[in-house]
């Protein structure tokens, strides 16, 4: 079957990027600003880069505005690396804070319509985690565009790379990375629309294939985020950084997960049990309801699992609620119009009058590629892949460490897009590398595969099953046992996998064909996660063990994990990057190891 499926044609470019979204066409953007005639291909596996999750960004940005009488960089750094469990490395967190409002610059000169205030200046608001003088106060640093932030990214980023010529491939998915003598030389490509596999030969290849939401039941994500990116690089041989490292988002509305924003905790709204209850001053006494993401979480989880949630028997799913009655009417026009029409249309509640289910849903990978602070990709032994960079959700650089502050992705896609995007001008080479003998191979050993299946089980049932096991099992809260029945669990869907006869054996237009194909890596990016979790005896983060509640010195260290064959699973380790404790700058002591109360 294999011989049957090949190359129709080879594509040459100078930069390849994987994936569409605000990281992948930032990076274009600056591509084309530094080098106008570089000749970029930006593939999505979406209709059109406009459907890109960025576009669902809601809350806004952090940056600290140089103008601001009380904010610096400095205590943005603190908070970043504090709510990173001190696992953020810090020559990144260092350079992404004080890149951090030149960007806003650009978007705003770009056409981004920023939120004002009545002076004309960019509004800004508060957001869990980020605080003035060391944790003294909650800071005034997100900028936004209302509720929907992630749109006006993607347009002005969108219109950005047009301008310079960009061409655009959708519907079509990167199916094989091509090393040649340990440097990358392009992928291969397989669009769905003809059904057609296409060699891309690139001086650069740019991952930005953004997260993997969709390893979970209940997620914010959109739908396409199936960990493609990352099952592709595991695929080549590469590692990934710290999967495990997995937030949940506080407040997915209840059902869908959909993302409720943390805007709504901003603007005053206030999160209460089943006895109406405001629980969040137990759990964070200062910071309450704008505590970082994970200790939120982990309340709200508390309060359903001691019997203070509600269980509505519509949907049979416990949760807590958000009160935004309170809130004045124009904050519900002006600051929270997408959200509040969210609760109207998906769950026929209106926000003004009655109070709102919500529940964490899985939002982020704080993991990824490992990258160094320029996006290049580095391989197990920390050794950088030429030719390859990572920028964006699929990436670990790390910004995020073990717990992302609301409002640092967004920063983080678009200053690690410029960076990578100046790194990537000045590694160009003037030569198009060779594209290897067997480029191809291993896309057609996979696809015709599937093809071939036999068997009577159903796609459908195992992804669900697998995606129900992470929400349950490898969630909020983890143990030892419940890590290994689902690493026991995924590799029996993995068998089950093989036993899904295809309807169709259609290469065009074949969604079957592309879901078989996801499911392998939803399973892969899953079986890793997992093990990677049970690995980590501690809790840190978004990673938290009911059997290991504490974090523990002797895991400071980010996970490199390798996986060439589904559950065989190599770890090392890198180091986490302490440049600014080491520094002599004002406040380094205060980037020691840290305890981490709000
Ligand atoms: O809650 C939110 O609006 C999400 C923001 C973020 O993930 O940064």
């Amino acid at each position: 079957m294999a011989g049957k499926l090949r190359i129709s044609s080879t594509l040459n470019c100078d930069v390849l990027v994987i994936g569409a979204g605000g990281a992948g066409l930032r990076c274009a953007a600056e591509i084309l600003e530094k080098k106008p005639d570089t000749k970029i291909v930006a593939v999505t596996k979406v209709p059109h880069c406009q459907k890109s999750h960025t576009s669902t960004a809601q809350g806004g940005l952090a940056a600290v505005d140089p103008k601001d009488p009380v904010d610096k960089p400095i205590y943005h750094m603190f908070d970043t690396w504090k709510g990173s469990d001190c696992m953020g490395d810090q020559n990144v967190i260092k350079k992404i804070v004080e890149a951090a409002w030149e960007q806003i610059v650009w978007l705003e000169n770009k056409g981004m319509h920023f939120s004002r205030n009545e002076e004309g200046g960019l509004s800004k608001r508060t957001f869990g985690g980020h605080t003035v003088r060391f944790g003294e106060a909650s800071a005034y640093r997100a900028v936004f565009e209302a509720d929907r932030t992630g749109k006006g990214i993607m347009d002005s980023v969108w219109g950005e790379t047009l301008r310079g010529g960009i061409s655009f491939v959708n519907q079509t998915i990167a199916t094989e990375l091509l090393l040649k003598d340990n440097q990358c030389v392009g992928a291969v490509l397989f669009c769905q629309r003809k059904g057609k596999f296409v060699a891309v030969c690139a001086k650069a290849t740019v991952f930005a294939s953004g997260g993997n939401g969709q390893l979970f039941r209940v997620t914010t994500n959109c739908r396409q985020n199936t960990g493609d990116g990352l099952a592709i690089v595991l695929n080549a041989g590469l590692p990934v950084m710290d999967p495990e490292a997995v937030q949940f988002h506080p407040t997915g509305i209840v059902g869908p997960g959909i993302l409720a924003s943390e805007t709504l905790r901003s603007v005053g709204g206030i999160l209460r049990n089943k006895d109406l209850e405001p629980f969040m001053e137990k759990y964070a006494p200062k910071m309450k309801e704008l505590a970082p993401r994970d200790l939120v979480a982990r309340a709200i989880e508390t309060e359903i699992q001691e019997g203070r949630g509600i269980l509505n028997p519509d949907h049979n799913i416990e949760h807590v609620w958000i009160d935004l009655r309170h809130l004045p009417d124009d904050v519900h026009k002006v600051q929270i119009p997408e959200v509040t029409s969210f609760f109207k249309k998906y769950i026929n509640i209106d926000p003004k009058l009655h109070l709102c289910p919500v529940h964490p849903s899985n939002h982020y990978q704080m993991g990824g590629i490992p990258t160094n602070e320029f996006g290049e990709v580095c391989n197990t032994d920390g050794k950088i892949i030429p030719g390859l960079y990572a920028v964006g959700e699929c990436a670990a650089a790390s910004f995020h460490g073990f717990n992302r502050l609301g409002t640092n992705s967004i920063l983080e896609l678009i200053t690690m897009g410029q960076f990578v995007g100046e790194r990537v001008v000045e590694s160009l080479s003037d030569h198009l590398p060779a594209l290897p003998g067997d480029a191809g191979e291993k896309s057609f050993a996979l696809f015709s595969a599937y093809l071939a299946q036999t068997g009577k089980d159903n796609l459908e049932k195992i992804r669900e099953q697998s995606r129900a096991l992470m929400t349950e099992k490898v969630g909020v809260f983890r143990t030892q046992k419940g890590l290994n029945q689902a690493m026991e669990a995924l590799k029996a869907l993995k068998e089950r996998a093989q036993n899904t006869a295809l309807a169709c054996s259609s290469l065009k237009m074949n969604p079957e064909l592309i879901l078989r194909w996801e499911l392998d890596n939803l399973l892969s990016v899953s079986f890793l996660t997992a093990a990677c979790a049970l690995n980590r005896r501690e809790s840190r983060g978004g990673h938290a063990r009911r059997d290991f509640p504490e974090r523990k010195d002797e895991f400071n260290y980010h996970t490199v994990a390798g996986m060439t064959e589904f559950a065989t699973v190599e770890l090392k380790k890198r180091a986490v990057d302490m440049s600014i404790l080491e520094s002599e700058c004002e406040h380094c002591e205060r980037f020691g190891t840290i305890e981490r109360t709000y």
